[in-house]
């Protein structure tokens, strides 16, 4: 007996439409055609004063605690950033401050990012994957990045970057299928550093 895969995913641009929110949509597509999933979409420049204002979780408006507890109950996050001066945008980050410390351990979570060129595909091993190992989470092996020359606005022209995502998630199979047979509630086991109680859906 399996459960829809609950799937959000945060993207970190300011443009409408966004190339990484086309690229974000190809992933989820390719998840879809795998199983049943529940896609949550998180776009942080809409947010508003309620995120932008914030200094402290406490200050965020109701609407965005919403989104960041959505973040913090999900089986999968893809997590796509527009390259911005060579590291993820400024709101991505913002909105990332202000998730759990420990509730995305052990949560796999898919690093995605675009960028005016090639030169910068290295954002994903350099920025993004630190910031999630901060928060003990299982980034998926294969990152997807495509660059503006690989899109027709926002039409990925790249067939490499097809066959990638092809990759990415079929890694992550096995674990998607355990996370949909596991019952939703489930905790991740505490450990060292990580308070009792706190987590996310465990793994293993
Ligand atoms: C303020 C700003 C800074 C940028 N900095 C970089 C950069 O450092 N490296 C890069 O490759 N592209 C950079 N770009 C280009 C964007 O990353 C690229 O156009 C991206 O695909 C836009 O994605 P979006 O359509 O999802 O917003 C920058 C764009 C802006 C507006």
């Amino acid at each position: 007996m399996s459960r829809p895969l609950r799937t959000v995913t945060v993207n970190g641009s300011y443009s409408t439409p966004s190339k990484t929110g086309a690229l974000i949509e190809l992933i989820t597509d390719q998840i879809a055609s795998t199983r049943e999933i529940e896609v949550r979409r998180i776009e942080v420049s809409t947010l508003g004063p309620g995120l932008t204002s914030a200094l402290a979780r406490e200050d965020l408006s109701a609407e965005v605690r919403a989104e960041v507890a959505a973040v913090e109950d999900a089986d999968l996050v893809i997590a796509g950033t527009p390259v911005f001066r060579g590291s993820y945008t400024g709101l991505f980050k913002h909105f990332f401050d202000f998730v759990d410390q420990y509730a995305l351990a052990n949560k796999p979570v898919m690093l995605v990012a675009t960028g005016g060129s090639d030169r910068h595909a290295l954002v994903i091993e350099h920025e993004l994957r630190p910031l999630f190992g901060f928060f003990q989470a299982a980034t998926v092996p294969v990152g997807i990045y495509a660059s503006a020359g690989d899109f027709d606005r926002t039409t990925l022209l790249a067939p490499e970057t097809y066959a990638r995502i092809e990759i990415a998630v079929r890694d992550i199979v096995p674990v998607l299928d355990a996370l949909t047979a596991a019952p939703a509630t489930a905790a991740v086991p505490s450990g060292p550093g990580r308070p009792e109680g706190a987590g996310a859906t465990a793994l293993h």
